[in-house]
Order: structure tokens, then C-alpha cells, then sequence
């Protein structure tokens, strides 16, 4: 990468000044801009891209105190290093100077090697200041993506390269903060012991993301076991540096300049061509983003571990609970997402509809304390045992306890033969005294309590269950309901009728499976 020529701002009114310094400084590289009084040296500083300025104190009209005051007021060029020129010894101009916010003095007659010491003492200052600028900038915008990452989190819609998608759109600098950004991003990873590789062209309408086949060493791309690999080269020592890597690049027609590159074991990022020299601190900028993807991979893995093993605790416990019930099998299924559907069409959180989906379950896990006399009892149950049975409620909410994970389970258990009209039990409330949850509950136990035979009634098929439950039966009355968890089952009753026949196919291929 052919660094371009250091832009030299020259500003005197004597022609021969203007001259003296251009042929110093061009035979030397740099190149020369010439401004003859202060309003042309600013119109220059803002439309030219000027690298350091030359100013004479000794300027008509705008003296050069005037012009570096002008210059440094301005935040969009107040980084432009001044130098001022004056007279030998004139220590009240220097202090002037000074309060201008000149950046440096030169003394006439020049001296040429005083003057391009000077400036390219200050032009390596400007350099490093603007990188430092730079690196604060990608920090900033570095941090607010990790934020907008970590708010947008969700772990059960996890997907690592999409994650890497958008943060490769920051790094090629389509994101805000980042500056000068690579042109290409070559990703590497091993997923399920398979090597896949992805290419990212800035130049492309939004740098999607391509599959690329890579004839190199995977041991060589990838890190060693436990020992990340963080490098970066620039054009002059980028070929000895990865000489296998910028063959195989080159093979696909990428000409590499200059690459930073973060490798693990199992994922290797590429950074290449930024239009600036890369430094450690670029490699560092992958790094962080590689960590910073892998940890939310194996964070989402780690919460759908968890939340699948407490769902299946759940449903453990739940199904200890069947041993003497009329309800078994897959009853404990089906009103859950009977109830799931319920809170979709009632227009309940996300987080509600999953919860009472998977809670739902423990609704009858009372019953474990009731001896089976009473509940397989096929006659009518006595007064002592209807009291008896009613205290199922109670020692569900006693078994489920008071962790507020299981506080809605705690709810449906102790609520769901609560009635909206003040009927129900344990406690007789009415309408909205009953948690939302043990309302829906109540329809959905109602529904597949209609659709299964009990020792009492056969089964009924789902229109003879819905008008039962919508215009009553004598038995259950739609006063039983809150009107609006009724209103929603008359919206998807068809989804109930689904949810039981699919259950009910179940059922029997289980069956079939097991010889019955
Ligand atoms: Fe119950
Ligand atoms: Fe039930």
C-alpha cells in the first residue's frame, strides 16, 4: 500500500519565501500547497486535505495569529498542526503564537534541516493523535454494537452466522464508528466436525455473505487446541508472514495488502485490505468480536440446555402425579398447548404463552397426595371424599412451593377449578379474583376432561364438546367462564379439535409400538 504524499500547506505573502520552502520540501516527497494571505490559506485548509501547515506571522490584512486562532476554532481542521514562522529571537510573537495555538515555530532564515525536522516530527504526532482518535471512535462504536448485541439477545433463536453476518457489516465499516475497515472478511469455522468458509466483499451491495471452498491446511488456519492465534501484517511482510493463506486468497482472486486474522481451534476470522496500515489493536478488534460471538453461542446453548432439562423436570413430575388419575398419558400435553393457544389469541406475552404451555402440566400434581380409592373410585364420591378430593388443589400449591419460576404453575395449580361465577373451588373466587392463567386453565382442563371417557360419562366428540361448553349442559355452564377466554375458544375451537385428534394418533401408534 503506496502511502500518499505528506500535503504541505505553505502560507507567505513574498513569493521567493513561498518558493525557498517548495524547493526544499518537494525535492524531499512532500507536496507542496501555496497560500499567499489568510483567506486563502482557510479556504485552502478546508477544501484541501492538508497534512501541516507553514504560517507566516507576517501576513496583509488577517495576520497569522489570526489565520491559527481561525484554524484551531474550527473542530473539523483543528487537528491540522501549525507551524509558525517568525523573525529570530521574537520571543512576544512566540507567546502569541502560543495563544493562537500554534503547534510549533520556525525562525527565518530558515534552516532546512530545523524545517523538515520539525514537520515531520509533527506530522508523526498528527499520525499517531489521529490513530488514537480512530481507535477511540472503533471503541465507541465497538461498545455500542456489543450493547445493541447483548439487548437483542435471544437464546432459542440463536444462530452463530448471523450473529457474524451483522458484525462483519461493522467491521467493513457499514457500522457506525469504524473507519477505514477491511474490503474483505474471510471467516473459516468447524461446525459439527464439518470445515465451511464464508466470504464478505465490502464493495458488494451489502457485503452478503458467500460460501468459498479453501484448498489450505485446516491446521494451519485453525489455532491449536487451547492457543488462540492473533496476528496482523502489512504489505511488506504480509507474503512471509502467511504465505500458504495469501497464496490460497489470491487463488480467489483476493490481492491481499494487509491482513489481521483471529483464530481458535474451531473458528478463524480474517480481516483483509483496510485502507490504512492494521496494527494489533485490529487484531484485538477481532478478537473481541470472535469471544465476544462464541460466548453468546454457548450462552444460548447453555440457557436451551437448562430450559429444556427444567421442562422435562416439569413434565417428570407432572407424570409421578398420574399414577391413580383418570388423566394420564398425554392429557398433561395436550392442555398445555390447549392453554398456549388460548393466551396466543388472547393476546398474552410471549413469555406468558411459553410459560403456561410447560406449567400448565403440574396442574393436577396434587392429586399425588389423594389415595387412589378416591380417584378411581367409579361411583359417586361422598361428601368427606369430595372434601378430600378439593384439597388437591392445596397440595399442589404446597408441592410446587414458592419459587418464582413456578409461580404460575403455583397459580394454575390452586385456581384451575376455581369458576368465573363463584362455583368453583377451593376458595369459591369470582371473575377476575382468579389468576388469568387459572381461567384459561379451567376451559382447557374442561375441554379434554369432555373429549375422554370417564367413569361417569363417555367420551364426546368436539362439536358435542363445545356446545356443552358453550351453551351448557346443566353440569358446566358457560357462566363457569371468564367470557373472554370463552370468546377466544369459539375464535380457535377447530385448534383444540387439532391439538387432541394429533395427540390422539399418538396414542396410537404408542400403542402399536408396544403390542397393546
Ligand atoms: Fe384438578
Ligand atoms: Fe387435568
Amino acid at each position: 500500500m503506496n502511502q500518499p504524499a505528506i500535503r504541505v500547506l505553505c502560507v507567505d505573502d513574498e513569493p521567493l519565501n513561498l518558493s525557498l520552502l517548495e524547493a526544499m520540501l518537494s525535492p524531499r516527497g512532500y507536496e507542496v500547497l501555496k497560500a499567499q494571505n489568510g483567506v486563502e490559506a482557510l479556504e485552502k485548509i478546508r477544501t484541501e486535505s492538508i497534512d501541516i501547515c507553514l504560517l507566516d506571522v507576517m501576513l496583509p490584512e488577517m495576520d497569522g495569529f489570526e489565520v491559527c486562532r481561525c484554524i484551531k476554532a474550527d473542530t473539523t481542521q483543528d487537528t491540522v498542526p501549525v507551524i509558525m514562522i517568525t523573525a529570530l529571537a521574537d520571543i512576544a510573537h512566540r507567546i502569541k503564537g502560543i495563544e493562537a495555538g500554534a503547534d510549533d515555530f520556525i525562525t527565518k532564515p530558515f534552516n532546512a534541516s530545523e524545517v523538515l525536522a520539525r514537520i515531520k516530527m509533527l506530522v508523526h504526532v498528527n499520525i499517531l493523535n489521529n490513530r488514537l482518535h480512530a481507535a477511540y471512535d472503533n471503541i465507541v462504536g465497538l461498545s455500542m454494537f456489543a450493547e445493541q448485541i447483548i439487548c437483542s439477545f435471544d437464546p432459542f433463536n440463536f444462530v452463530l452466522l448471523q450473529k457474524i453476518d451483522s458484525i462483519v457489516q461493522h467491521l467493513i465499516g457499514k457500522g457506525a464508528g469504524f473507519t477505514n475497515g477491511p474490503q474483505v472478511v474471510v471467516i473459516g469455522m468447524v461446525d459439527q466436525a464439518e470445515y465451511q468458509w464464508f466470504r464478505y466483499d465490502a464493495f458488494a451491495l451489502d457485503s452478503r455473505r458467500s460460501s468459498m471452498t479453501m484448498n489450505i491446511d485446516d491446521t494451519f488456519v485453525f489455532a491449536p487446541v487451547k492457543s488462540p492465534l492473533m496476528t496482523f501484517h502489512n504489505e511488506a511482510d504480509v507474503k512471509m508472514a502467511a504465505p500458504e493463506l495469501v497464496a490460497e486468497l489470491t487463488a480467489h482472486g483476493i490481492t491481499v495488502t494487509n491482513m489481521a486474522r483471529y483464530a481458535t481451534e474451531s473458528f478463524c476470522l480474517t480481516a483483509l485490505n483496510y485502507g490504512r496500515e492494521v496494527t494489533s489493536y485490529d487484531a484485538s478488534v477481532l478478537r473481541s468480536v470472535v469471544i465476544q460471538s462464541l460466548f453468546l453461542r454457548s450462552l444460548a446453548a447453555q440457557i436451551k440446555d437448562t430450559a429444556s432439562a427444567f421442562e422435562y423436570t416439569v413434565f417428570a413430575l407432572a407424570r409421578a402425579s398420574e399414577a391413580n388419575d383418570e388423566d394420564t398419558g398425554d392429557h398433561i400435553l395436550r392442555v398445555g398447548n390447549y392453554c398456549g393457544l388460548l393466551a396466543q389469541q388472547l393476546n398474552m406475552p410471549d413469555t406468558f404463552t411459553q410459560d403456561i404451555r410447560i406449567q400448565a402440566a403440574l396442574h393436577d400434581v396434587g392429586k399425588i397426595h389423594l389415595a387412589a380409592a378416591i380417584l378411581k373410585k367409579a361411583g359417586k364420591l361422598t361428601d368427606s371424599e369430595w372434601v378430600e378430593m378439593k384439597r388437591h388443589t392445596l397440595h399442589g400449591s404446597t408441592i410446587i412451593g414458592g419459587h418464582q419460576r413456578m409461580s404460575m404453575a403455583d397459580r394454575i395449580a390452586l385456581s384451575h377449578h376455581e369458576r368465573y361465577d363463584g362455583s368453583g373451588y377451593p376458595f369459591g373466587l369470582t371473575g377476575h379474583q382468579i389468576p388469568i392463567e387459572g381461567r384459561i386453565m379451567n376451559l382447557a382442563d374442561q375441554y379434554d376432561a369432555l373429549r375422554n371417557a370417564r367413569c361417569y360419562k363417555p367420551a364426546f366428540d368436539h362439536d358435542t364438546t363445545c356446545r356443552i361448553i358453550i351453551e351448557g349442559d346443566g353440569r358446566t355452564l358457560p357462566e363457569h367462564f371468564d367470557p373472554k377466554v370463552l370468546a377466544a375458544f369459539k375464535n380457535i375451537h377447530e385448534k383444540f379439535a387439532a391439538v387432541f385428534e394429533a395427540s390422539n394418533q399418538t396414542e396410537k401408534v404408542k400403542t402399536t409400538v408396544n403390542g397393546g
